[in-house]
């Protein structure tokens, strides 16, 4: 839409009204994800430059954009230094990941053997798409992904949790080990 931003704020708003309306979080993931991909092709009204910090050497934590207090909705970026990459891991909630700057490697891998009472697990790789500045993907609660800054220069992506990230049980996995942690 001509001459109308569409930034956080807006994009929260939608949000709530896709959460309290959707009858799945598979419809939620439908309808939001286009959104995220509106909010991530034009940054310049919500992105400070602060949020775009890398120690140059790995993926950093979530810099929190904004936290829903009763339902959880988490809304973060995260800079990435060239190469930085973070391993296959679920979240125990939905997630919306797209890049706001550079190109994110996106892979979908998983679980073929084990669980999580024996702490191994062998997960296969399964699709991997390149996501470019603008382009976003939606990640069900129980689905493995990992993700790569994909480009030469820092990486900036955006991500939008179903719930806050600290209250819910999250693992990593390592596909070489077959071995799964717990995430803090
Ligand atoms: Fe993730």
């Amino acid at each position: 839409m001509e001459g109308f931003d569409y930034g956080i704020s807006e994009l929260i708003a939608d949000l709530r009204v896709i959460i309290e309306d959707a009858e799945s979080e598979w419809e939620i993931l439908e309808q939001a994800r286009p959104l995220v991909e509106w909010v991530s092709q034009k940054p310049d009204s919500w992105l400070q430059e602060r949020r775009f910090r890398s120690d140059g050497k790995q993926y950093l934590g979530a810099n929190i954009l904004y936290e829903e207090p009763e339902n959880g909705l988490t809304i973060c970026t995260a800079a990435w230094s060239p190469g930085s990459y973070i391993a296959p891991h679920d979240h125990n909630t939905w997630e919306i990941v797209s890049s706001v700057i550079g190109t994110m490697r996106h892979t979908c891998w998983t679980a073929v053997e084990g669980g999580s009472s024996s702490g191994h697990v062998r997960i296969e790789k399964g699709c991997d798409f390149v996501l470019r500045p603008g382009q976003a993907a939606a990640v069900m609660p129980n689905e493995i992904h990992a993700l790569e800054n994909f480009g030469s220069g820092m990486g900036l992506s955006l991500h939008i949790y179903g719930r806050k990230l600290p209250e819910v049980e999250r693992r990593r996995f390592d596909p070489e080990c077959g071995l799964e942690e717990k995430r803090a």
